[in-house]
């Protein structure tokens, strides 16, 4: 017999009898009932009896408190059988099912709502489309005709680097496919497909490898506008510009130009929109460049047209007063439930 100290045998048996009481207070009928008989109190592989048989390794001074431990254990296991039984036999459901009052309140089920970001693109689509602009969507996976070449961005332009684009490792090829750094793909991809006129918003993901910080994330959102015509203008571009800003941040919003440059318009121009006494950038846009038209096969001579990319984030951001847009994707709720 292996000796046995009288406080691991007192912890064995408060195991048991907590077991026990456990699986009898459950139990809902005859047949489990038997089981757990079996199980706790059956006279030859019981686990009671298996710990009767280790109160011989107790030591001899420890003898007479363990029995009075054992016999109080079986008592009260005992006990907690005859209360199952008689439950059973009464044709009780167990203290668990009568615990339910089904008669109380339920708990009101919470509705969430959609991220701040989606809410944004909802709108952007909804005002775009008053103004006459079809939403579109593009692939997120890109080859390098409609993310550069396309778009006027040669082989050797800084853009197309591999420390700023997320490249496919499994596209080692001379045209290796890349998740898309801007919307504006979609503007070829609906050229390539369409003749004008056509006036079409892309709203979606972009990807860039840029440390994350308070403005910067490697995956963020861009609103792509396009609108191809015989006759447009730079005047144009403005209105559209403003009236979707002033209908986007409630007000009149003032958008300002600044000369830039962007391989794919010409001129090219930053956008700053000024709102509550604050400028602030919110993208780029421009005259479709001609070299863009002739590679989907337009004629510049017949049509032209205006661009313009903004980020998501950032018009979010200014919306809704939110000073870091990571809090966008931590997905903490407690920022969520604001909106
Ligand atoms: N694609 C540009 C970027 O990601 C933004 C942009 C600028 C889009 C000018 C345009 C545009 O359509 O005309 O930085």
């Amino acid at each position: 017999m292996t000796a046995v100290s009288l406080d691991s045998f007192r912890g064995e048996l408060e195991r048991l009898r907590a077991d026990a009481e456990a699986a009898l207070a459950e139990a809902v009928d005859a047949a489990a009932l038997e089981a757990h008989r079996v199980e706790f109190l059956g006279a030859r592989s019981g686990r009671l009896k298996a710990i009767q048989k280790s109160l011989g390794g107790l030591a001899v001074g420890d003898k007479p408190a363990g029995g009075r431990h054992f016999n109080e254990a079986k008592a009260a296991i005992t006990a907690a059988f005859e209360a199952a039984q008689a439950r059973i036999e009464a044709g009780g459901l167990g203290p668990a099912a009568e615990a339910i009052d089904v008669t109380l309140p339920g708990e009101p089920i919470r509705l969430g709502h959609v991220h701040p970001l989606t809410h944004t693109i909802r709108r952007v689509q909804e005002i775009m489309g008053r103004l006459g602009f079809e939403s579109v969507d593009g692939p997120e996976v890109e080859d390098q005709w409609h993310n550069f070449e396309a778009l006027a961005i040669p082989a050797e332009h800084p853009a197309r680097d591999p420390l700023d684009n997320f490249y496919l490792s499994v596209a080692r090829t001379a045209d290796p496919l890349l998740l898309r750094s801007q919307t504006s793909t979609v503007q070829i991809r609906v050229m390539e497909n369409r003749e004008p006129p056509l006036r079409i918003v892309s709203l979606g993901r972009v990807y860039r490898p840029d440390t994350a910080d308070a403005t910067h994330y490697p995956m963020f959102h861009q609103v792509e506008g396009l609108l191809v015509e015989p006759g447009i203008t730079m005047a144009h571009l403005k209105s559209v510009l403003r009236l979707f800003a002033s209908s986007f941040l409630g007000g009149d919003v003032h958008v300002r130009f600044r000369p830039s440059f962007f391989p794919f318009t010409e001129p090219s121009v930053e956008v700053d929109m000024e709102w509550g006494g604050r400028w602030v950038e919110m993208g780029g846009a421009g005259m479709v460049d001609p070299a863009v038209l002739e590679a989907v096969g337009y004629d510049p001579d017949v049509v032209t047209g205006f661009a313009f990319g903004l980020g998501v984030e950032r018009i979010a951001a200014r919306r809704y007063g939110v000073d870091d847009i990571r809090d966008f994707y931590r997905n903490d709720v407690r920022f969520l439930r604001q909106f």
